[in-house]
């Protein structure tokens, strides 16, 4: 069964309505997806094993702790996956970026890879798929299954806004992979848009409409 974590943090949801905003241009809107993004890598990174260390302060030595050799890959999924990356980055900044390209036929509706490029030891690092809206599901459970056909095993899936039809399936796919959620919203149009979301979050991060 899937480790399913929905955001609560006050900065979070009002960070969020700002992005829902029509009225909110491109630079803001980027400003506000890393924003988000880095505040989901804290939420996401609290599980993360420690050591103990000894550390000579300017006074005494302490005896304090470090993250415990754990390596990172993110892989946004093209497009919009690209928005969250800095704010990943902010906080796990030697981590190592993958890139997957995952469009969707426009008449099937279904999630065609067209793009594929990770770190060449990427089974052996934890690995965070970045997608800021979780729609039908179809991109991100295609797009987890080429990592897992690549080797990659520890994997966790971290959207800024999610359908619950998308949350259900991925769930159902990949019961391995823990999902990061800032906020699940209500349902699916007919054209698989998330509502109340955002609107298009790949054409509102690059300004492309
Ligand atoms: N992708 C988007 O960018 N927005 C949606 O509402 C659904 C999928």
């Amino acid at each position: 069964m899937s480790k399913i974590v929905i955001m609560d943090h006050p900065l979070i949801k009002h960070k969020i309505s700002l992005l829902r905003d029509k009225s909110t241009g491109s630079k803001e809107f980027r400003e506000l997806v890393s924003e988000i993004a880095m505040l989901m890598c804290y939420e996401a990174t609290r599980d993360l094993p420690l050591k103990e260390v000894e550390v000579e302060t300017p006074l005494m030595v302490a005896k304090t702790q470090v993250i415990n050799g754990v390596r990172f890959a993110f892989v946004p999924i093209l497009r919009a996956g690209l928005g969250m990356v800095e704010g990943m980055l902010n906080l796990v900044p030697a981590a190592k970026i993958g890139h997957i390209g995952m469009y969707r036929d426009p008449d099937t509706l279904e999630p065609k890879e067209y793009y594929c490029k990770l770190p060449h030891d990427i089974a052996n690092r934890e690995t965070y798929v970045l997608d800021p809206m979780l729609a039908t599901g179809g991109t991100a459970i295609d797009a987890i299954q080429a990592l897992k056909n690549r080797g990659v095993k520890n994997i966790k899936f971290l959207c800024i806004l999610a359908a619950p039809e998308g949350l259900e399936a991925l769930t159902e796919a990949h019961p391995d992979v823990s999902i990061y959620c800032a906020h699940m919203d209500d349902r699916l149009n007919s054209h698989a848009y998330i509502l109340p979301g955002l609107g298009d979050a790949g054409d509102r991060i690059f300004g492309t409409k």
